[in-house]
């Protein structure tokens, strides 16, 4: 029988307590190359679309399914009804978390003050206070499932089967969650969140907190107040007892899977669920295709499976299948062999494409001055790509002298350039989407102004390196 050796899931494992680890530093310990499905440029911008309408649809209906069925918990409540009554409404309730999941990543809406909205809206109610976790998430993106780095890890090893069983009814994880908040409220962090969210950003997490604990505080004043806990069960509680669904479908994304791998098919799993479970998850059953590329919203990840379904091992065919499969290895894991994981069967078609096409380097010296001026001047132009090679609002990479260069076109012949890396975590820009004159970057959806290189929207915090660009002819020139 195997050691059951802890492993040690700290994110500043020995180093806790002595120097937070920086951006830098977390790029030195972990040399990342994820895999990347194959799939055209044209193809994935037009998945990345975003668009108001349906995401309008959707969080109409969940707000309406609250609101009646709430309702309904209220004319229950002192009855037998008020237990199927209640579970209903928690578990819409509950789905607030796909719901934080997906604002986070600012997807769903094209309008970024509705992201913010249903983001801090769902991120109360599912207990997540809203800027840690953009943080974590962040991270948790950055390092799927990684040892010591992934502040997201649901099932660490060797397994905790009780932990697991309890968190149906959030019981394990939300109370710490709740006292984190209130830590946060009273500005004390631990060292793991002082070590991904940045010092400059942490008084927003604490006011952010302190509204928390007074809303949630507040509805407990009421109950005593008037000697029932009616009030509590709408906030904060149905989080609790309306858990199960969110265990029953965020278990699915990476529980039992492979740690330490540096690609998605083998630590995150895609699964086939109704339409019922779909809509409350938001198509996040899609996990696989999700942590591929994150820029894709949830009502277009059906229909990125279907692009890239012949690289990824076959989905599994219902939740049942999982299970199946999942909880034998979890008891193997808690019970004889905490390295144990599931091996998931890559098709022998995949390859390790890049999603960015990679742009020829540009080396032709200009055969005629751009503008009128010296020639050491002229020298400094860099032809970057031809003019049809970028749609409006596109974005295209380029390399010159070994750095990379992302070149941006707006309307017409507004062309911009910046450095080709996002100043975050180093992802490559030009695989992003250029949305309201910025530069989404297609890791953890920071943006940044294409115009002035100013940051415009977290993780991203430092600014890019822009340079001029202008047409000339049916080519685009840089000024580097
Ligand atoms: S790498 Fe994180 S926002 Fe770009």
């Amino acid at each position: 029988m195997a050691t059951k050796t802890k492993r040690d899931y700290r994110l500043t494992g020995v180093d806790e307590g002595v120097v937070p680890l920086d951006d830098e530093r977390i790029e030195d310990r972990v040399e990342e190359t994820w895999w990347h499905p194959n799939i055209s440029r044209a193809e994935l911008k037009a998945l990345m679309q975003r668009s108001d309408a349906p995401a309008l649809m959707h969080f109409g209906l969940w707000i309406a399914l609250l609101i009646v069925s709430g309702y309904a918990a209220v004319l229950s409540w002192g009855t037998w009804w008020a237990i199927p009554a209640f579970l209903i409404y928690g578990t819409i309730y509950s789905s607030s978390d796909a719901r934080w999941h997906e604002c986070g990543h600012g997807t769903p809406f094209k309008t970024r003050w509705l992201n913010e909205i249903f983001y801090h809206l769902s991120s109360f109610m599912t207990l997540r206070e809203a800027f840690l976790w953009r943080w974590s998430h962040a991270r948790h993106h950055t390092h799927t499932i990684v040892v010591g780095l992934d502040p997201e890890i649901q099932v660490m090893r060797p397994a905790d089967l009780v932990k697991i069983a309890l968190d149906f009814f959030d019981l394990r994880s939300g109370p710490p969650e709740v006292w984190r908040i209130i830590r946060h409220a009273f500005g004390k962090p631990n060292a793991d969140v002082r070590n991904f969210v940045p010092e400059q950003e942490r008084w927003k997490m604490y006011w952010s907190s302190r509204v928390y604990v007074a809303i949630i505080g507040g509805f407990a004043l009421w109950s005593l107040a008037i000697g029932s806990f009616l009030p509590m069960m709408f906030v904060a509680l149905p989080r609790f007892y309306g858990g199960w669904l969110h265990q029953l479908l965020g278990l699915t994304q990476h529980a039992g899977l492979k740690e330490n791998i540096f690609d998605h098919r083998q630590n995150t799993r895609t699964v086939y669920v109704n339409p019922v479970f779909r809509y409350l998850y938001m198509n996040m059953n899609y996990h696989l295709e999700h942590h591929s590329i994150p820029m894709v919203p949830y009502h277009a990840l059906p229909r990125l499976h279907a692009a890239i379904k012949d690289q990824t091992p076959t989905p599994y065919p219902n939740l049942w299948a999982v299970y199946k499969e999942m909880i034998p290895a979890l008891i193997k894991q808690a019970t004889e062999n905490p390295d144990y994981h599931i091996v998931r069967d890559l098709p022998s078609t995949s390859s390790a494409a890049t999603v960015i096409e990679q742009q020829p380097e540009v080396t032709t010296p200009l055969e005629q001055p751009l503008v009128e001026t010296t020639e050491s001047v002229a020298r400094e132009w860099v032809e970057a790509c031809a003019v049809a090679d970028l749609g409006e609002h596109d974005v295209i990479g380029f390399t010159h002298d070994g750095k990379l260069y992302a070149v941006y076109r707006l309307q017409g012949d507004q062309f911009y350039a910046s450095d080709g890396i996002c100043t975050h975590e180093k992802a490559e820009l030009a695989g992003g989407l250029v949305i309201d004159g910025c530069i989404e970057c297609p890791r953890h959806n920071g943006r940044f102004d294409v115009t002035n290189g100013k940051a415009t929207k977290a993780p991203a915090r430092k600014p890019l390196t822009t340079y001029h660009a202008e047409r000339c002819g049916d080519k685009v020139f840089i000024y580097i």
